[in-house]
């Protein structure tokens, strides 16, 4: 038996369709269109359909899509009396995670496993993704679930029913291209989770509750939360730069820099980076852009390692006025467009995902010794 490198790095595990990444080349498509391409003309909701469907709407489909995620927007009221019920100081991923599992528990298409009722959760789960985070966001501040806008679009909705002020065209647009940018990312860790768990015929609701339990740990989404409390904790760029060197002396890693796919710059770092310091000059954070870019020309001359996606998100939620500890969620909340996707590409041409182990352990007929001779 073949063995696989340590990671599974360099192993082809599945076919897809969704989503093409050359990473000696910084090339990102999604259903072939290019990641630049969509980042500067596509809505968030047009890149959702995208994925779903393989090919972008017309006026009429997107109309549709639309509307359907207005109408799903609303959590059944167990949900949110779970989400007032939780520890305010509750991690939002955590929170997140329980209670996207929640909502399986509240919806009659749950084990409902055809293709038609997946297509329908797939669109329950994109619209609810983000009133969980926006609702738990207020409900530990002691402040109102608002109940969205019908004429606001995904983006712009999102920032309301968090902040509670509609946000400028500006800020729309911004939150929009970063959501286009999070949206899929072919066989990520929390992507492999989702279709393992949907390849077993589970239901869609397990496998996104699996992906999101990938997404939070700091190799993966968590990386974002990461970025932002190591350029809070510095005073200017100078000591932004000390803080990595001296962390780069003692073997540790910066969040934000390295990929297992991409060998040149993260295509999707180029959009955040530009983001970053345009917002960053609006809102008053240009020292917080100043320190991400002294911080990456460090790393690149230290450890020639390029930001990856989490790297410049960081500056650009925080001057967006997003709380830090729901960076990693507003991750989920994008990729959730991606997870479906791929579940429901997991289903339509299923086989169950069960590798092997090369096993490294004792011997098979290890002698057995009673327990009271055991040492
Ligand atoms: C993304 C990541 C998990 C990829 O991991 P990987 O492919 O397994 O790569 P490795 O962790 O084996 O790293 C390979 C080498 O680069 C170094 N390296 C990788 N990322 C690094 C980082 N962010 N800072 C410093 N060194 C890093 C490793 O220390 C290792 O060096 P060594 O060979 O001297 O031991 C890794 O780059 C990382 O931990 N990055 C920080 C977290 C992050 O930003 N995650 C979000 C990813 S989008």
């Amino acid at each position: 038996m073949a063995s696989a490198g340590a990671g599974l790095e360099g192993v082809v595990a599945t076919t897809s369709k969704i989503c093409f990444i050359d990473g000696d080349q910084g090339v990102l498509s999604y259903f072939g269109y290019n990641i630049h391409t969509l980042a500067e003309n596509a809505t968030f909701e047009e890149v959702i359909y995208l994925l779903w469907n393989g090919k972008l709407p017309n006026r009429e489909q997107l109309s549709d899509l639309t509307k359907s995620l207005v109408a799903e927007r609303e959590l059944p009221g167990e949900v949110t009396e779970f989400l007032r019920s939780v520890p305010k100081d509750a991690a939002p991923m955590d929170v997140l995670r329980t209670a996207v599992s929640i909502l399986g528990l509240y919806d009659p298409l749950a084990r409902d496993n055809s293709i038609e009722a997946n297509v329908k959760k797939a669109a329950k789960l994109m619209a609810r993704v983000a009133t969980i985070v926006t609702s738990f966001d207020r409900l530990r501040k002691d402040q109102p679930v608002l109940p969205g806008d019908p004429n606001l679009g995904y983006a712009a909705n999102f920032l309301y029913t968090l902040c509670g002020k509609k946000p400028d065209e500006i800020m729309e647009r911004v939150f929009d291209v970063a959501l286009i940018l999070h949206a899929d990312h072919e066989l990520n860790a929390s992507t492999f989770a989702a279709r393992v768990t949907a390849a077993t015929l589970s239901d869609i609701y397990s496998a996104v509750t699996s992906a999101i339990g990938a997404l939070k740990g700091p190799l993966h989404g968590g990386a974002n939360e990461d970025v932002i409390r190591l350029l809070l904790s510095t005073r200017s760029p100078d000591d932004a730069v000390q803080s990595v060197k001296h962390k780069l002396e003692n073997k540790q890693k910066i969040a934000g820099f390295g990929h297992r796919v991409y060998r040149v710059l993260d295509p999707r770092a180029i959009h955040l980076k530009k983001m970053s310091e345009e917002l960053g000059k609006r809102t008053g954070h240009s020292e917080l852009f100043e320190k991400s870019a002294r911080v990456e020309q460090t790393v690149s001359e230290l450890k020639n390692l390029n930001a990856n996606v989490d790297f410049y998100s960081a500056s650009t939620y925080y001057s967006l006025g997003i709380p830090i500890d729901l960076f990693t969620a507003i991750f989920a909340v994008s990729r959730m467009s991606g997870w479906t996707a791929h579940v429901l590409e997991q289903y339509r041409n299923n086989r169950l995902i069960r590798p092997r182990a090369d096993y490294t352990g004792a011997p098979d007929g290890q002698r057995w010794t009673p327990v009271e001779n055991r040492s």
